[in-house]
């Protein structure tokens, strides 16, 4: 996916790859815009990727950058694929595999709403 980028304002290139439970592949690129902020991180791709093919819960990931090493996911990312993932889905780093509840400890997701939404 690395190649597929869209990163003309960071050259930055970056891949995201993972797995679910069900054994189905997701993949996602970079995609940067000329209004910067609105850029797009490799695993906003993925995830997308992953809702188009049917959904489901992600088990791995590893995001790469062009030397072929794993990217940490950025903060936002943390929070968007905690949604499809978990403290279960296992983040590759350099040093190994790390469950995610490592990388986002106590995380706000889903059901913080349901159990303390006022309606
Ligand atoms: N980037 C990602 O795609 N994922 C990350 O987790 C970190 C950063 C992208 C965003 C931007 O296009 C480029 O890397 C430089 O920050």
């Amino acid at each position: 996916m690395l190649e597929l980028a869209y990163c003309p304002y960071s050259n930055f290139p970056v891949g995201a790859a993972a797995i679910t439970t069900q054994g189905v592949l997701v993949t996602g690129c970079n995609v940067e815009n000329a209004s910067y902020g609105l850029g797009l991180c490799a695993e906003c791709g993925l995830v997308s990727d992953l809702a188009r093919k049917g959904g489901g819960t992600l088990a791995a990931l590893v995001v790469v950058a062009s030397d072929g090493e794993p990217v940490a996911p950025c903060g936002r990312c943390r929070q968007l694929l905690w949604e499809h993932g978990g403290q279960t889905l296992q983040i590759m780093t350099k040093s190994g595999p790390i469950a995610f509840a490592t990388l986002l400890p106590d995380a706000f997701g889903p059901e913080d709403l349901t159990a303390r939404s006022t309606s």
